[in-house]
């Protein structure tokens, strides 16, 4: 089997918004196939970006007091601790506010004006006089025109499902400033994908074979019958105010964000060909041999599959080999409500200290390739995590690796262990190519179920040989050294089997058995003769009910009104929850803790770009830390009892910067910035850490 060459992208998350979980069934799932496409040692690209244009965005930074580019410089560090958090390993993480995303969104643009598929007309919108711009049509809100809902959006009602233009709401009025909206006429490009070429290729495109069932329903509904010509023209432009790319040629003019959102793909891949030295034009020439795949949600799919390969295929680029789309997370059988708790964001995940590899393979248990919704039901994530991947999986491990130490100096049997391994376990070493055809269709969960089956095959086996009894009796040292071998050799299968879903832990077992990164092909083998291993750790803790309570406690609160600042009512439940913490916290500071457990938190060099002082507070500076590539934080530090701002602009320190941003009176604290102090405050110092000469900002302190 030659090398593929692959290309894979998810769809880039808003630069304005927290990663939750319902973002991670996408990234995990494509996550997965990429690194399954790895180890089968093919030449395998993961690039993402984030999207960081449009409106939204421009409105969110102006609330904030920022630039967009300060807004966006600061998510992109956001996402991108929260993707490694859950082993989200892109080979590219970029941004569609890049030069390379700018080039190629110019270079599509003037390559579809030639073929002669863009057109100008003017058409008529809602204009806020007040705030003097055009209004999207979810900044507009009005009566609904069907049920008369009150506070509706501009294109569809909550209360009765209906779409609907804005200029059909009653009463609309603007949601950025509370005016009337007027209608204005103003002149927007138009992609022509109504033009008979869009819908010929399209209709070829389609045909292609490998679309999902769903997928091809839609688009055959979207497309209509042979003759047919249902699609409309694409609206690709919007007017100043805009956060985005001026279109050439048309000032005032800009790319709506749709349109160099997918050219975001090409962006980040330009991005990283250059760091790279690889070929650009290998990957998306019309020729190219190199496959090209979009993981995304259902509800994207109108982008993906007709303007996307339309536009790519009209500019003189190769189209998508395939679009994989996905559905929709419920929790607990239900949309995730904020209220409940279950929007839970990836960040409060992983700050409860809930092990991200738990949330992967129960994803992974649940994704079948299709674009049916996954319910996340928090009893079953208990139950087939603690019941799989523990009481299984784990398990043939733990018990095997006491008696290999303890009795056989960590080493395994030398002699005929391929024929007893085969006579106990027919048919383990073939297995896994079965599994690389589950895995190939993205049915993770047929590939779970198998890997889970064989679990359970290797777990019979081991209570029908009772290692612990073989050890207690005379004479049965060389069945138990066999048993054991026997174990360690078909854990190390399930470890190759299970590597794409759980990374981590695979490069513990890894560690343990002393073997170098596992590929696929690794599976067909076992061990060399007399291989030693090392002391066996335990690779994973059980998940305890009362972890997904404080979880969920933790992401309601985290709806709470503004919390109070520090200095105000003692009495709040959220201080004493605090106050609670803070002694928990000292009880603990004497407890060892676990490497990992010290792992989690994310120290960083920052550069104090800026020291000011809060008016109206006492202890508080307000620091500006630039992180470097993961842009900047705003952090209220308890300072100013020691420290003139003044002389702190410039200097180097250490901060933590994954914890939770707070809302404190003053405006957010994005982490916190690390000083020494004596514990019962009697000298009064406070000292705040700083680097040797050398460390930049945004370097990992550890
Ligand atoms: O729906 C979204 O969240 C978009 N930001 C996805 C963009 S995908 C791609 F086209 F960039
Ligand atoms: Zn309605």
């Amino acid at each position: 089997m030659s090398p593929r060459k692959i290309l894979v992208t998810s769809a880039l998350p808003y630069a304005n918004g927290a990663i939750h979980l319902g973002h991670l069934v996408e990234y995990i799932q494509t996550d997965i196939w990429t690194r399954f496409q790895k180890m089968r040692g093919h030449e395998c690209w993961y690039v993402c970006a984030d999207d960081t244009h449009g409106t939204p965005i421009m409105l969110r930074a102006e609330k904030e007091g920022i630039t967009p580019e300060q807004l966006i410089a600061r998510v992109h560090g956001e996402h991108s601790r929260d993707f490694s958090g859950f082993y989200v390993q892109f080979d590219n993480y970029h941004s569609t506010h890049s030069d390379e995303t700018r080039f190629y969104a110019e270079d599509i643009y003037s390559k579809l004006k030639a073929a002669g598929l863009i057109e100008v007309r003017s058409i008529e919108q809602f204009y806020d006089p007040v705030k003097q711009m055009f209004l999207p049509d979810r900044f507009i809100k009005g009566e609904c025109p069907k049920c008369g809902a009150k506070d509706q959006y501009g294109d569809s009602c909550e209360a009765c499902g209906a779409a609907y233009a804005p200029t059909d709401l009653k009463d609309p009025v603007s949601a950025i400033s509370g005016a009337k909206p007027e209608l204005k006429s103003s002149d927007h490009y138009f992609f022509k994908l109504s033009d008979p070429r869009c819908q010929t290729f399209l209709r070829e495109w389609t045909r292609q074979g490998s679309l999902q069932t769903e997928a091809a329903n839609k688009l055959h509904e979207w497309l209509g019958d042979e003759g047919e010509n249902k699609l409309t023209d694409w609206d690709i432009s919007r007017d100043a105010p805009y956060f985005g790319f001026e279109i050439p040629g048309a000032p005032g003019k800009y790319f709506y964000v749709w349109l160099d959102a997918p050219i975001g793909y090409m962006g980040s891949f330009k991005n990283f060909c250059a760091k790279k030295g690889l070929n650009f034009d290998d990957y998306w020439k019309p020729d190219s041999k190199a496959e090209l795949y979009h993981f995304i949600g259902k509800d994207i799919l109108y982008f993906h599959a007709l303007f996307w390969p339309a536009e790519l295929k009209h500019a003189g680029y190769r189209t998508p080999t395939n679009v994989f789309a996905h559905g929709f997370l419920t929790v607990d059988g239900a949309k995730m409500s904020k209220s409940r708790g279950t929007f839970i964001t990836a960040e409060s995940y992983l700050t409860q200290g809930l092990n991200p590899e738990w949330l992967r393979y129960y994803f992974a248990a649940k994704l079948n390739g299709t674009m049916e919704d996954l319910d996340l039901n928090l009893d079953d994530f208990v139950s087939r995590v603690n019941s799989d991947l523990v009481g299984k999986y784990i398990n043939i491990a733990s018990r095997a690796a006491g008696f290999i130490a303890k009795r056989f100096d960590g080493k395994l049997v030398t002699e005929h262990l391929t024929e007893k391994f085969d006579a106990a376990l027919p048919d383990l070493r073939e297995v896994a190519s079965e599994i690389a055809e589950y895995y190939e269709q993205r049915d993770f969960a047929r590939a779970m179920r198998r890997v889970m089956a064989l679990a359970d095959q290797i777990n019979q086996y081991v209570d029908q040989n009772k290692p612990w009894e073989l050890a207690k009796q005379a004479g049965q040292d060389a069945k138990l050294h066999d048993v054991c071998s026997i174990l360690i050799n078909a854990f190390r299968i399930l470890t190759v089997c299970l590597k794409p879903v759980l990374p981590k832990l695979a490069q513990r077992a890894e560690e343990f058995l002393n073997v170098a990164p596992l590929h696929w092909a690794d599976a067909a083998h076992l061990l060399p003769p007399a291989h030693a291993i090392n002391a066996y750790e335990h690779l994973m803790t059980r998940i305890e009910g009362k972890q997904i309570e404080a979880l969920l406690a933790a992401n309601r609160e985290s709806l709470a009104a503004v919390p109070p600042a520090p200095t105000s009512d003692p009495q709040s439940p959220q201080r004493h929850a605090q106050h609670q913490q803070n002694a928990e916290d000292k009880m603990q500071s004497t407890n060892p803790i676990s490497i990992d457990d010290f792992m989690k938190v994310d120290l960083r060099i920052a550069r104090i770009a800026n020291a000011e002082h809060v008016e109206g507070a006492e202890k508080l500076l307000k620091l500006t830390l630039d992180l470097g590539p993961l842009g900047t934080r705003q952090v209220f530090a308890g300072i100013k009892s020691a420290y003139d701002p003044a002389t702190l602009v410039g200097r180097f320190t250490v901060m933590v910067a994954n914890l939770a941003p707070r809302k404190m009176k003053f405006g957010m604290s994005e982490g916190m910035v690390l000083a020494a102090s004596d514990p019962e405050g009697k000298t009064g110092g406070l000292y705040i850490l700083s680097p040797d000469a050398g460390a930049t900002p945004g370097m990992q302190v550890k």
